[in-house]
C-alpha cells in the first residue's frame, strides 16, 4: 500500500493523473466511480482535463460503489443522480456506459446479482475510486461486513446516516435506512484501488486503515491485501500515523 500525503489540490491532481494515464494507454478502461465528497475535486480535475486538454472517456465505461435504496428517481441526492451531475455530464461517457446498483428495483437481491454479472461481463474494474467513512467503511461496507462479501443489501449505521445528514438537509430522518453496496470483494477485485481521506474527520479509520489489524471492524483494513492500492491523505487525515 502507497501512502501520499499531500495538500487536497495535490491529491486530487495525482488520482486524475492515474485515471488520466489509464483512460490514455487504454481506452476502453473500467473506472470505479465513488460519490460523497472525498472525490469532488478529483471529477472537477477530470472535468477540466476533458475540456482544456481533450481527456476523453468516450470508449469507456464505469460502475458506480453504492445506492441508497428507495430514493426516487429524480432525488438529487440519489447517487445515480449525483454522478450524473459531478462527473458524467461534465465529460464524453457514451449512452449508458455508467452503471449503478438499482435502488429501485422490486427485487433487490437480483438487481446486486445483475450488478455482480455485469461488472464480470466489462472485465472488471481497472481502478476504483474510493472514499472513507469516519467507522472505517468503504463503499457503504459498514463494521462488521464480511470481508468476502460481494454487491447486496446493507442497513446504514447510525454514525453514517448522521454522518450523510448533511446531504440532507441536515436532517437525520430523511436519510435513507437501507442501500445496495459493492461489496469488499468486489472492490478488492479492482485492478488498482485509490482512496482519498482529507480532514481531521477521517484520520481515525486512515490511521486504522494503514496501520490497524486487518478486520471486518474496520472494513477499509481489506485494502492492506490489495496489490495496488494507493492512499492519498492530507495533513489532518494523516495526522494519526504513527
Ligand atoms: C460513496 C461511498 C462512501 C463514501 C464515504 C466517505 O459512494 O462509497 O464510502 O466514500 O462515506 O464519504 P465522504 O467522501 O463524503 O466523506
Amino acid at each position: 500500500m502507497e501512502v501520499v500525503i499531500a495538500p487536497a489540490e495535490e491529491l486530487a491532481r495525482l488520482a486524475a493523473d492515474a485515471i488520466e494515464n489509464l483512460v490514455r494507454s487504454k481506452p476502453d478502461a473500467v473506472l470505479g466511480l465513488a460519490t460523497g465528497s472525498s472525490p469532488l475535486k478529483v471529477y472537477d480535475e477530470l472535468a477540466r482535463r476533458h475540456t482544456e486538454s481533450g481527456l476523453s472517456f468516450a470508449g469507456a465505461r464505469a460502475f458506480m460503489l453504492d445506492e441508497y435504496v428507495g430514493l426516487p428517481a429524480e432525488h438529487p441526492e440519489r447517487y445515480r443522480n449525483v454522478i450524473e451531475k459531478e462527473i458524467a455530464s461534465r465529460v464524453d461517457f457514451a449512452p449508458g456506459a455508467v452503471q449503478g446498483p438499482d435502488g429501485l428495483a422490486d427485487d433487490l437481491p437480483a438487481a446486486c446479482a445483475a450488478y455482480e454479472a455485469a461488472i464480470a461481463d466489462a472485465g472488471g474494474v481497472d481502478l476504483q475510486i474510493l472514499g472513507i467513512g469516519t467507522d472505517g467503511h468503504i463503499a457503504f461496507n459498514e463494521p462488521g461486513s464480511s470481508l468476502a462479501s460481494r454487491t447486496r443489501i446493507k442497513t446504514l449505521t447510525q454514525q453514517t446516516r448522521e454522518d450523510n445528514a448533511r446531504f440532507f438537509e441536515d436532517d437525520i430522518d430523511r436519510v435513507p435506512h437501507h442501500c445496495l453496496t459493492q461489496g469488499l470483494a468486489t472492490i478488492m477485485s479492482a485492478r488498482h484501488l485509490v482512496l482519498l481521506a482529507t480532514g481531521k474527520g477521517k484520520a481515525e479509520a486512515v490511521h486504522q486503515l494503514t496501520e490497524g489489524a486487518v478486520s471486518a471492524l474496520w472494513p477499509a483494513t481489506i485494502m492492506q491485501l490489495h496489490p495496488h492500492a494507493t492512499v492519498l491523505v492530507d495533513d489532518a487525515a494523516a495526522s494519526r500515523l504513527q
